[in-house]
């Protein structure tokens, strides 16, 4: 069942007295349990993309459906829940909270759907161990590799089960073994829990594991194939 419907999406931000087209007509369908990659050059609209599935960001015409909801016709209540309970977001450049530890940067998430503070504790070490952190709990980021403080974000964005996590760019900061690394986790996850995956990448290379390529061009998905497992 489609997950995520991207219809006629346009995104044109203001420059100056003109504007910049983003998205110049985008259409694109994310299904339950698929691993797909968004790739393109710089400035072909990856992140915007990538901010209008993860229900970051909205269309300034066309649509995104959620589930078969608009997400435009929600309240920012009703939205915030969405991304809250249903999507992950994993960010280029990590995005954790400096003076908050490795286990307390992956509670955040349930502490703001009111898990209780033990509650979430025993779920985000458990979330730890799977990206293979159980023994950096303790440890601030600044303390911790960039491919580390990536595998916590992973960890931080999968706490809450989501149908979906959108990763802009998730190996841009790390070195190849390192981004393999981090693709090779996020497959294992998406096979384990049938978390859909969407992430946007520069790297030809790391297209080799995904099931399906989209590729963008000046706002436009210039091709989208299939790849059949070897
Ligand atoms: N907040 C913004 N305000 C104005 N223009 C923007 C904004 N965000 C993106 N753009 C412009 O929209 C276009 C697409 O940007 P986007 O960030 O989506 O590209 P990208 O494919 O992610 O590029 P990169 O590979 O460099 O990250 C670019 O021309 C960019 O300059
Ligand atoms: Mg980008």
């Amino acid at each position: 069942m489609s997950l995520v419907n991207v219809l006629s999406a346009r995104k044109t931000y203001p420059l100056g007295d003109t504007w910049i087209e983003a998205l110049r007509g985008v259409d694109l369908t994310i299904a339950e349990g698929e691993f797909v990659a968004v790739w393109g050059p710089s400035g072909s609209g990856k992140s915007t993309l990538c901010h209008l599935i993860g229900v970051i960001d909205q269309p300034t015409a066309g649509r995104v459906e959620f589930d078969g909801v608009d997400v435009l016709s929600l309240s920012d209540d009703a939205r915030s829940d969405l991304r809250n309970r249903k999507i992950g977001f994993v960010f280029q450049n990590f995005n954790l909270v400096p003076v908050l530890s490795a286990l307390e940067n992956v509670q955040l998430p349930l502490q703001m759907l009111g898990v209780t503070d033990s509650g979430s504790r025993k779920l985000a070490l458990e979330m730890l161990e799977k990206v293979g952190l159980a023994d950096h709990a303790s440890h601030w980021p600044k303390k911790l590799s960039g491919g580390q403080r990536q595998r916590v974000a992973i960890a931080r964005a999968l706490i809450n089960r989501p149908v979906v996590i959108v990763a802009d760019e998730p190996t841009a900061n790390l070195d190849s073994e390192n981004a393999q690394r981090i693709i090779d986790l996020m497959r294992s996850l998406n096979r384990e829990f049938r978390t859909s995956f969407v992430f946007s990448t520069h790297d030809e290379r790391l297209l080799a594991s995904v099931d399906r390529k989209v590729h963008l061009q000046d706002g436009l998905i210039t091709e989208d194939v299939r790849v059949t497992p070897a």
